[in-house]
């Protein structure tokens, strides 16, 4: 890290001395250009455009290139430039991919990922770098609490927030023992310990937690033990085609009717026609369902499939809502990228008539909004019902005012 800086402003230190010899000669340059004569705007996204998050990524962005054609593909009265970069989903390249998009693309704006083991290392050098920085997806709990920062937001979800009211939901039910299964990292076992937590407090118990590596998709021992072990309910976290694969085999296994399985919304979201029949039936909670009968939503979901040919779904929706974020911020400061402390309160004032509800953000920059619990209907995320209003997360550990 210390190197590289060295190595840049030797770098920066040549380019300005370069640019001063080209202006002495040639003309007076002003110090600062007026803001429509700048560059293009620089956004950079960092999400998966292969391997097992790849469906989530292109909507994501799909969905972000509708909000901007919509605003006229200008901010703040600037043309802008979108810098994407495959993730691969890949922990073990955040680091670096992150540096690409903010050291050397120098981008104003940095968004994505998907994946929660990314989300940790880009929001740590992003809050280091000061980069204004737009959570698209993953749910990773440490972003808006112990890490979050003025410069990170997050237009998505919480881990928490998405899986506590579904614990709550199936005690109700007066589900008593469970069995949780997801992909062995941050992400999912965030997800499956939410679901924990809320499913103990109200009296039931997890007997077991099944954890294997991600992105694999063998599930088939999985599956033999969950039957032996007759739990009342299995409550599941997949995503992308992870998750397609694993409702398939729970279905193929013959688990399904005897024992009704749960998860978070991820599970049957951009999913469904994939599934088919396995899906049917099958319970979640998310900040979004296809069905919401909500003007934004239906206005959008028409939008999105003329645009695209394919159906909105989740990741779309947070995708459309961070390129409103950002053309609001950036019409407040007439494109001013260099006003970090006005785009941030602009973004913090934001309220949000999205395609999933109202919502805005809490403190720590989580968005505070309703979580649904749906039902699979003849291949429809179908709303049941509220599972829980206008959640918070409980921002644990962030100093934010
Ligand atoms: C995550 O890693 O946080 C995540 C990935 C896919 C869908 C939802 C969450």
């Amino acid at each position: 890290m210390i190197d590289k800086q060295r190595h840049l402003s030797r770098r920066e230190l040549l380019r300005q001395t370069t640019a001063a010899g080209v202006a002495a000669a040639t003309t007076f340059v002003p110090m600062r250009p007026a803001i429509g004569q700048q560059a293009k705007v620089k956004i950079g996204l960092l999400l998966p455009y292969t391997g097992t998050y790849a469906a989530l990524g292109h909507n994501i962005t799909d969905a972000m290139k509708l909000g901007f054609a919509e605003a006229g593909n200008k901010m703040g009265g600037r043309e802008f430039e979108l810098i994407q970069l495959d993730s691969e989903a890949d922990p073990a390249k955040a680091a670096a991919n992150t540096n690409k998009l903010i050291v050397g693309a120098k981008v104003d704006f940095l968004s994505g990922p998907v994946h929660s083991g990314v989300a940790m290392a880009m929001a740590k050098i992003a809050r280091e770098e000061g980069t204004i920085t737009i959570i698209s997806n993953a749910g990773a709990n440490a972003v808006t609490r112990g890490m979050c920062g003025p410069n990170i937001f997050r237009t998505s979800f919480s881990s928490w927030q998405v899986c506590f009211p579904m614990g709550t939901e199936m005690a109700r039910r007066g589900l008593k023992r469970a069995v949780s299964m997801t992909w062995n990292y941050a992400g999912g076992k965030e997800m499956t310990g939410a679901f924990r937590e809320g499913f103990e407090k109200a009296g039931g118990e997890v007997i077991k937690e099944i954890l294997v590596p991600f992105p694999n998709v063998e599930f088939q021992a999985n599956l033999t033990e969950i039957a032996a072990l007759k739990p009342d309910a299995v409550f599941a976290f997949f995503a992308g085609a992870g998750a397609i694969k694993f409702v398939k085999d729970y279905g193929d296994a013959g688990l399904k009717a005897r024992i009704p399985l749960y998860g978070s919304g991820f599970l049957t979201d951009g999913t469904l026609r994939a599934q088919g029949e396995a899906a049917e039936g099958v319970f979640t909670t998310l900040h979004y369902a296809d069905s919401l009968q909500l003007p934004a939503n239906i206005r959008f979901r028409a939008a999105f499939k003329q645009a695209t040919g394919r159906d909105a779904d989740v990741y779309a929706v947070q995708g459309y809502d961070t390129a409103r974020l950002l053309i609001g911020a950036m019409d407040k400061v007439k494109g001013d990228t260099g006003a970090t402390k006005a785009l941030i309160g602009a973004m913090e004032d934001t309220r949000f008539d999205s395609p999933r509800g109202s919502w805005h953000f809490s403190k720590s920059h989580n968005p505070v909004q309703d979580v649904y619990l749906r039902e699979v209907k003849n291949g429809d995320n179908a709303v049941v019902g509220i599972a829980q209003k206008a959640v918070s997360d409980p921002g644990t550990g962030c100093g934010l005012a």
